[in-house]
């Protein structure tokens, strides 16, 4: 096991000498099941998490040439040297992430390296946006000399889906920015970050990046309290969201980068291609079993097709390898939170309580860590699965006649990240096309929802996020205009 005896503050490692938290991966070692203890981390009280940001507010106040105020070209040393020790630790990142999380080994693969690239190309913006936002202005006499400056103290929190792609999104450029930050890793996916710490310690100035461990609710919730903390940026649920916004006692003065839930459908329309809109739907459905906020997580489907794609659906859903996420072609994997496969079943249940079947024959059949996925048919407004965010692998699938239904079930949803659309007649669609994107902010031609590539924005309406991510939109989340002013005499 894995024991991480320190902790990230003011640029030392400090061993921590009070209670720890065991970590353990739902994944079992033994035949009979058992969850695998996967190491220890430090349970950090609120004392030391008000230590820990002290050390962020002390860098951020730091004279000349700091962090903050640092010249661009050294902070992109700093970042460049982290990327290259980063490098160094990829087997070791992607081995937690399978046991950790249970992602299998492509995709754990594909998020070490997708979050190496977004650094290096968050590194390749910072530059451009250095040339175009350093600017003079002279206008009535007043010159000014305007860029872009950081925030504050940011307090970032990730999510156990993209435990490393995601904490970095928000990680990276609120650091390259000059701001200094204090973040805590994901319950499910915290040892994967132990690799890297040496890194974040040898490569920026003390106290720009600080580490805590622990419940959110004795760590990040005195933190936010102290009002000390100018950005909350969080990917997870919007309840964390909440609780942690209204403990800062100047909530105006607090600058949000969220990235919540959503209930991404997808359309298929009577003409659609069915080969791809299948393909693409297992994907969007089901790719790390359905924990994705991206995910494909209601399906409508146009009566004159409806059986075709039922069947056809089903049977692509069960012949999905379900494994051990080092094992060659496994798409589901056993889930990390241990309440989840009861979650799932307690969905199918009311759903077929309430009129829905399950049309694949493995569907809901479950163990102690994992539940194959259920396609249920055909789900109607007042189920569970239809309101809640399954956020696991059980898949809606609601009939349809009037695109209007559902263009009026989305607009009465409390989400809007994106949608696919599936029909061959894109001149014929264009304008549900435009009515769409009004309601969403990505719509996905034939094609599953997804966040990347990560150059292009990222982003949803009402309750799906606040301000936008993407390597271009984040640097300008986590920084503000300011200039200096002068007369001309
Ligand atoms: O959990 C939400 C992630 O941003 C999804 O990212 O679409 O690349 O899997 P992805």
């Amino acid at each position: 096991p894995l024991h991480q005896t320190t902790y990230l503050k003011n640029g030392e490692l400090v061993a921590w000498k009070g209670k720890t938290d065991e970590v353990y991966s739902t994944i079992s070692s033994t035949k009979e099941y058992k969850p695998t203890l996967l190491g220890t981390v430090p349970h950090m009280d609120k004392e030391a998490a008000l230590d820990v940001l002290q050390s962020a507010c002390d860098a951020y106040a730091r004279g000349q040439g700091q962090w903050p105020t640092m010249k661009e070209a050294e902070r992109i040393k700093c970042m460049e040297n982290f990327v290259a020790q980063m490098k160094t630790k990829r087997e070791e990142v992607v081995k937690y992430l399978m046991w950790e999380i249970g992602k299998n080994l492509p995709d754990s693969q594909k998020e070490f390296d997708r979050t190496v690239e977004y650094i290096e190309d968050t590194i390749e913006d910072y530059k451009q946006l250095d040339r175009d936002s350093s600017k003079f202005s002279k206008r009535d006499g007043v010159n000014a000399h305007i860029r872009r400056g950081p925030l504050g103290v940011v307090l970032c929190l990730g999510p156990y889906n993209y435990p490393l792609n995601e904490t970095f999104a928000l990680l990276i450029p609120a650091i390259i920015m000059g701001n200094t930050v204090v973040f805590k890793p994901a319950k499910h996916g915290v040892l994967l970050l132990s690799p890297l710490l040496e890194a974040f310690r040898s490569s920026f100035p003390k106290g720009v990046v600080n580490v805590i461990y622990g419940r959110g609710r004795e760590v990040a919730a005195p933190i936010m309290a102290t009002g000390k903390i100018d950005v909350l940026a969080l990917i997870g649920n919007s309840t964390s969201a909440i609780a942690l916004q209204d403990q800062h006692p100047y909530k105006n003065r607090l600058r949000l980068v969220l990235g919540l839930e959503a209930k991404n459908p997808a359309i298929i329309l009577p003409d659609a291609d069915l080969d791809l809109a299948i393909e693409e739907c297992i994907s969007g459905t089901l790719s790390f079993n359905g924990q994705r906020c991206t995910a494909l997580k209601i399906v409508y489907v146009h009566e004159d097709i409806r059986e075709e794609f039922n069947k056809r659906y089903a049977k692509k859903v069960d012949s999905l390898k379900f494994g051990n996420p080092w094992e060659e072609g496994v798409k589901l994997t056993p889930l990390p939170e241990p309440g989840k496969p009861q979650y799932i079943k307690e969905l199918i249940d009311d759903a077929l309580e309430k009129g829905a079947r399950i049309i694949n024959e493995k569907g809901g059949e479950i163990s102690d860590n994992y539940i194959y996925p259920a396609v249920l048919y055909p789900v109607t407004k007042e189920m569970r699965v239809y309101k809640e965010e399954q956020f696991g692998p059980v898949v809606p699938v609601k009939p349809f006649k009037d695109i209007q239904e559902i263009l009026d079930e989305m607009a009465d949803s409390n989400y809007g990240q994106q949608v696919s659309l599936f029909g061959k007649d894109i001149q014929e669609i264009a304008p549900l096309i435009d009515t769409l994107v009004n309601l969403v902010c990505r719509v996905n031609l034939n094609s599953s929802c997804q966040r990347g590539p990560d150059v292009f924005p990222f982003t949803g309406r009402k309750d799906s996020a606040v301000g936008t991510l993407s390597v271009h939109d984040a640097l300008r989340s986590f920084s503000i205009r300011t200039f200096v002013a002068s007369k001309d005499n």
